[in-house]
């Protein structure tokens, strides 16, 4: 494994971006790893079909929470549509090394709030197909 990538992934676990709640989000919503019972939550802040504001809080490993704090970076100041394309392959790109079926679920936790939370703010239909092996 690349020790470039392993060295973010704790970076950001060990100082993520992001983190905390937001007073009077738009969109908060959470989700549970059930494998794991870890927690994520995930508030935004809405403006003109924009996200002005994200962050996450709650509970979870290293890949989770590394992998949430990459997510509201990438996310932050884009269009609500922006989210609909990103998938699972997405944010493994963005943690850089690979991954077992067990770790995608940890990655793609906070992937699967922000959809959820979007797409039931939006009205559109939640394809969850990133929750499939
Ligand atoms: Fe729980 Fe990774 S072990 S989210």
């Amino acid at each position: 494994m690349d020790s470039f990538y392993l060295e973010e992934i704790r970076d950001h676990y060990e100082n993520p971006n992001n983190y905390g709640e937001l007073e009077n989000p738009d969109i908060s919503h959470e989700e549970d790893n059930p494998f794991c019972g870890d927690h994520i939550r995930i508030d935004l802040k809405i403006n003109d079909g924009i996200i002005e504001d994200v962050s996450f809080s709650g509970y979870g490993c290293t890949i989770s929470q590394a992998s949430a704090s990459m997510l509201t970076e990438e996310i932050k100041g884009k269009p609500l549509d922006y989210v609909r394309q990103l998938s699972r392959d997405d944010i493994v790109d963005m943690l850089g090394i690979p991954l077992g079926p067990v770790r995608i679920k940890c990655a793609t936790l906070s992937l699967k709030a922000v959809k959820a939370g979007i797409y039931r703010f939006k009205g559109w239909e939640f394809d969850d197909e990133d929750d499939e092996e």
